[in-house]
């Protein structure tokens, strides 16, 4: 007997996470080359540091483009609400498994909605300070203390949202049923209910 399935992410959403995931993968790597001499040898995987040196900005741009238009879709679903707040506060509760008079969660959990907001404000930062500290085209139009900064911003925010993507890559795994969601577009009746009762009830019914 097949279980009953649940629409999460269209193919769009899905097409445009894959390749949000890949250019972060490729930006973490050549990054971290340009960063330290420690993490040179990660250059290899863009062909050496020239190429990273190169095509690392590049990457950078489609991700922020890419980005957009899947934060665009999530942004109405990603708003904090007081239910939100009062299931972070019973957080150890749900640690050992006790979901008993729990207030129901919507599409998104507030750890999901921390990453969220999180991801949204160091890929703009990302995005800003790269276009100050990208030689030779952009650099020479700011001035010297600005361009320090940008380096800086650079490197915190993307610290920030490496420290965020492990998390991210963890509780999807960690969340058994999760990564179909992203793969095939689907969820179980099942684990909809137990994770997102509020969505499960707004699009569960009826939905195959
Ligand atoms: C290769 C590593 C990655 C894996 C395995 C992965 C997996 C997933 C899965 C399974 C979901 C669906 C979760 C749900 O609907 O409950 C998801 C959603 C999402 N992913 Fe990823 N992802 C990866 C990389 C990334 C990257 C690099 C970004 C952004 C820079 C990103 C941003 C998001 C966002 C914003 C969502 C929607 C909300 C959320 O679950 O937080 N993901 N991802």
């Amino acid at each position: 007997m097949s279980e009953q399935m649940i629409k999460r992410y269209s193919s769009n959403e899905r097409a445009n996470h894959w390749i949000i995931a890949i250019c972060f993968i490729l930006l973490a790597i050549s990054g971290l080359a340009l960063f330290h001499p420690a993490f040179f040898f990660l250059s290899s995987l863009l062909g050496g540091g020239t190429w990273s040196r190169i095509l690392h900005p590049f990457i950078g741009v489609v991700l922020a483009v890419s980005f957009f238009f899947f934060a665009m879709g999530l942004w109405s679903q990603n708003k904090v609400t007081a239910a939100d707040k009062e299931w972070q506060k019973r957080l150890g509760d749900i640690i050992c498994n006790k979901t008993q008079n729990l207030p129901e969660i919507g599409k998104y959990n507030i750890g999901q909605k921390y990453l969220f907001w999180t991801l949204v404000i160091s890929i703009a930062l990302l995005l800003i300070s790269g276009f100050v500290i990208w030689q030779p085209w952009f650099t020479p139009y700011f001035p010297v203390v600005l361009v320090r900064l940008a380096v800086l911003v650079h490197a915190v925010a993307a610290f920030v949202s490496i420290l965020a993507i492990i998390i991210h890559i963890y509780s999807a795994i960690w969340v058994k049923g999760s990564i179909r969601a992203m793969t095939r577009g689907t969820v179980s009746a099942a684990w909809a209910k137990h994770h997102h009762p509020a969505w499960y009830k707004e699009v569960g019914k009826g939905n195959r």
